[in-house]
């Protein structure tokens, strides 16, 4: 059968299972949500709706309490004329409706849905299992984003990291400081590979969440058992922010919400007491907003130009008894941290932004990785670690550059001794979006790597993915949902094709592929 992640076990029992719609459904309490997902899908598939029983003996679908287990675990036996869900959880329930949907092809229209009989023991190879999208370069509507986490629950993936800011706007709305939405979400052009040539057109591109879209997004996840992940990036990536409150940076002079792509050389100043009220009231009301157990620091390509030529971080240094510039973020950041511990939140750092002196406690997101800053390294400090290597899951990049099979091959323990492999927390694919400004070029670069990405995350055994992915492909065309038709093909010419990604047209595979 054609599961997508593969579960951990699977076993062909003779014979098959209808729904027709005297089937009925008996569900524990504690699972009625799921219960009723099951039936609600059924219904958008055949278009009758599964009555309820109270007598067990009367049902053919049970969900039903199994008193040991992980929670995100479950077991799916389908015999006899009965399929039996049991879990400890209603995210294991959840998991197994998400199960039920693809063995039943309930994404489809059918009269009777039908498979197989078989038996399904399943749980996740890990607990992180993420994808970041970066809304920042280019933002895009609370539909999309609850488009992706229907995408993303459908294959048992269950974070979102919203990567909200960056040196090109800030999406969030912060009441304290209303420029950061006036002034720090709107840029007068954007850096763009078209027509052969690489250039900043003049195109205004604004946009921001405002509360009540996070929490409509944020619940909209969690009914999916989704968390979000919100990313405030600093010191570095933090233009947009400068833009409005130059008094934050070193030179103190004014700067636009950047157009360009690449790294800014202008970063929060470290040495300015300003700063640190700015963040700390910035991150009470993003602690207030999600209820995620993690808020995400960034911490990335700071370059410390500034930082070397500025009377106050010269001066925090000396204060601090530090000559290492680096070492000055590991401060900036450890502020952070134990403000958010406060409120009883843990802190994840991009890795390149943390020093070894840095607090044990900061998750480490290894997307690049270096001598003495890896999976390897930090995992052996005893530092937990969510890996995203950029030549295997970053899905911003054309696929002639990061092919489908590449994702594929990732190796998430690369490295890491098997001692200290519980400190990998999972795998997180990211879809940076300089030049995805569209949804469905957003779609096109995602799917159908999500499903590599889930195959990663959640299996043990990668055996038969392409033909296990068949299915999906269907329904992603069926639904009309933008995907790259080719991803399965390796791609032809990839130095040719990458090239003209960057140089030539940033649309190059998508207007050919996306279509029939
Ligand atoms: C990153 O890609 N700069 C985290
Ligand atoms: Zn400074």
């Amino acid at each position: 059968m054609n599961i997508i992640p593969n579960p951990q076990n699977f076993e062909n029992i003779s014979g098959s299972f209808v729904i027709t719609d005297d089937s009925k459904i008996f569900c524990n309490a504690e699972f009625a949500s799921q219960a009723e997902r099951f039936r609600d899908l059924v219904n958008e598939s055949c278009g009758f709706l599964l009555q309820f029983t109270e007598v067990i003996e009367e049902a053919q679908i049970i969900f039903s309490h199994a008193e040991e287990g992980e929670p995100e675990s479950y077991v799916l036996m389908i015999a006899q004329g009965v399929a039996t869900v049991t879990s400890s959880s209603p995210v294991g329930c959840f998991y197994a409706v998400e199960t039920l949907r693809q063995i039943l092809h309930l994404n489809e229209k059918q009269e009777q849905p039908t498979c197989a009989n078989c038996y399904v023991k399943d749980s996740p190879k890990f607990a992180w299992r993420g994808l970041l999208v970066d809304v920042a370069r280019h933002f895009f509507d609370v539909d999309t984003l609850k488009q992706i986490i229907d995408l993303m629950s459908q294959v048992k993936l269950n974070k979102l990291h919203l990567h909200l800011t960056d040196d090109q706007g800030f999406r969030l709305q912060i009441d304290k400081y209303p420029l950061l939405n006036d002034v720090s979400s709107v840029r007068g052009g954007s850096e763009v590979v078209k027509d052969g040539k690489r250039y900043v057109d003049d195109t205004p591109h604004s946009g921001y969440y405002t509360k009540d879209q996070i929490r409509e997004i944020v619940a909209y996840a969690s009914e999916r058992n989704v968390d979000v992940i919100p990313e405030i990036d600093l010191p570095g990536h933090f233009v947009a922010a400068l833009a409005a409150y130059p008094e934050l940076s070193c030179a103190r002079q004014v700067l636009e919400v950047r157009k360009t792509w690449g790294i800014s050389k202008d970063i929060l100043c470290a040495g300015n007491e300003q700063s640190y009220a700015f963040v700390k009231d910035v991150l009470d009301e993003v602690a207030e907003l999600f209820p995620s157990e993690y808020v995400h620091l960034g911490g990335d390509e700071a370059p410390k130009d500034r930082w070397c030529n500025c009377k106050l971080c010269r001066e925090k240094m000396a204060e601090l008894k530090i000559n290492d510039y680096d070492e000055l973020q590991t401060y900036m950041i450890e502020i952070f941290r134990q403000y958010l511990e406060e409120k009883g939140k843990k802190v994840i750092c991009w890795n390149d932004g943390l020093t070894s002196s840095a607090n044990g406690e900061i998750v480490s997101q290894v997307w690049k990785s270096y001598k003495g800053s890896n999976a390897a390294t930090h995992t052996k400090q005893g530092r937990k670690v969510i890996v995203s290597p950029f030549f295997y899951t970053y899905f911003g990049f054309p696929y002639a550059m990061t092919p489908l099979g590449k994702t594929l091959r990732l190796n998430p323990f690369k490295g890491v001794k098997p001692a200290n492999r519980a400190n990998v927390l999972g795998i997180e694919g990211a879809v940076w979006t300089e030049y995805i400004d569209s949804a469905d070029k957003l779609f096109f670069h995602l799917l159908p790597r999500l499903d590599a990405l889930a195959e990663l995350a959640w299996s043990s055994n990668k055996t038969g993915f392409y033909k296990r992915l068949k299915p999906r492909l269907d329904y992603y065309g069926q639904a009309g949902i933008s995907f790259n038709r080719k991803a399965t093909k390796y791609p032809a010419l990839r130095i040719a094709t990458t090239r003209k990604f960057f140089r030539r047209s940033s649309d190059v595979e998508f207007n050919k592929n996306s279509k029939n």
